[in-house]
């Protein structure tokens, strides 16, 4: 399909090739396994199949291939502009990656926590050696990695791509993004430089908080058919029922972020203006906000943008996460358990909004942030139930 097709015509029709039954919505397939030809002549073992031909319609044992998990990736491909392959999980994905690429050192910032179990695990095997993300050039040599999660998690904060990209090509190294935070529609990081791209499909692709997923895709031919053998071995393939639940998400990605990314940048400048408002009124949402919160954290309000990357990054959009900091910890641990439509919970990408004091999973970041994933509840609701629970902590 066409790459100047929209979004989300690829979404529903970059499929259609797979269509061989008449059913409108995609059948369930659950087999782990598929049977040979029953044409003794037209028989070809395994060993002497041309597997570069990735023919989406044959399939001989789940752990290679299945017909919903094919299905995702042809939907996936066409969304984000390079080769798909399906994981496991988002953690699978970089095990895959790092897998791939096998780099003696990688440079990378605080970002998602899991991401540092895998790294770990591969210092342990390899002798992996980490660097920051702000290191000097110089200290990356040719095939290592750079890992740029952005925006990153729990911030909702952007790095600049292009920028990363450059100090990576110009030692010989490679750049991974993570684009988890900004799904198909917000941000593309192929054009901007990166070697690979990287989802926890957990989050948006699945966007319904059931299913575990994650994905790679690469521009070089190559390297996914090298991800794809690899991933026989490995094993990490994605679950039938999860392929299937992924295909009937991706249906309405496009929707889904968007307005997911809408409502919380209405939401940021909401905080952020009453953060920043002189001389509030009294017994105001302002007063409240100025009373228990310490700073509001996401991409559409970042200090110390220079230039115009930002906005040709994410042209539609600064994602659908962000991030709040309280006055006081306490406060921090008393807010979710006030709010209506927030559920206290971790993870994020779902159509349901959740809150999560970060402190809960990640002991790296400030006791007293909040992270907040935005589903699709009316924004204004949103913002009712936030201002009555400050107004609360405030004793207003
Ligand atoms: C930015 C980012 N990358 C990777 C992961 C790992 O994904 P998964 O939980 O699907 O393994 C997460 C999970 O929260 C994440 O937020």
């Amino acid at each position: 399909m066409a790459q100047s097709t929209g979004t989300s015509t690829r979404s529903l029709h970059a499929d259609d090739v797979l269509n061989v039954v008449t059913d409108v919505a995609p059948p369930m397939h659950l087999s782990t396994t598929f049977r040979y030809t029953a044409n003794p002549s037209a028989l070809v073992p395994w060993a002497n199949l041309d597997h570069s031909s990735g023919d989406p319609t044959t399939h001989t044992y789940s752990r290679v291939s299945a017909p919903s998990s094919s299905r995702f990736e042809t939907i996936l491909s066409s969304l984000l502009n390079g080769k798909a392959v399906a994981y496991s999980s988002g953690l699978s994905a970089l095990h895959a990656a790092l897998t791939l690429l096998n780099p003696r050192r990688i440079s990378v910032g605080e970002g998602y926590h899991g991401c540092h179990g895998v790294i770990a695990l591969f210092s342990r095997m390899t002798g992996l050696q980490k660097l920051p993300l702000d290191c000097a050039p110089n200290d990356l040599q040719t095939g290592d990695v750079i890992l740029l999660e952005t925006p990153v998690n729990p911030t909702g904060i952007a790095f600049d791509i292009s920028a990363f990209a450059e100090k990576a090509h110009s030692q010989g190294a490679y750049l991974i993004v993570d684009s988890t935070f900004a799904p198909p529609g917000l941000q593309d990081p192929f054009p901007l430089g990166a070697d690979l791209v990287m989802h926890s499909g957990t989050k948006y692709f699945g966007g319904h908080s059931d299913l575990l997923c994650g994905v790679l895709a690469t521009q070089r031919e190559d390297w996914a058919q090298q991800l794809l053998t690899d991933r026989i071995f490995i094993g990490s393939v994605m679950g039938n029922m999860e392929s299937w639940l992924g295909v009937r998400s991706l249906r309405t990605l496009e929707i889904r972020v968007q307005r997911q990314s809408e409502s919380t940048s209405r939401l940021v400048s909401w905080l952020h203006s009453a953060l920043h408002a002189s001389n509030p009124a009294r017994g105001s949402d302002e007063v409240a906000i100025q009373t228990v919160l310490k700073d509001v954290l996401h991409a559409s309000v970042q200090p110390e943008v220079q230039g115009d990357w930002l906005k040709k990054q994410m042209p539609n959009g600064f994602g659908p996460v962000f991030s709040i900091v309280m006055k006081e910890e306490k406060m921090a641990r008393e807010l979710p358990s006030r709010l209506h439509f927030f559920q206290h919970a971790t993870s994020l990408g779902g159509v349901e909004s959740l809150i999560e004091w970060r402190t809960m999973s990640d002991a790296s970041v400030d006791r007293r942030l909040l992270r907040i994933s935005v589903g699709l509840e009316n924004w204004e609701d949103l913002k009712t139930d936030l201002g009555r629970a400050f107004r609360e902590l405030a004793d207003l």
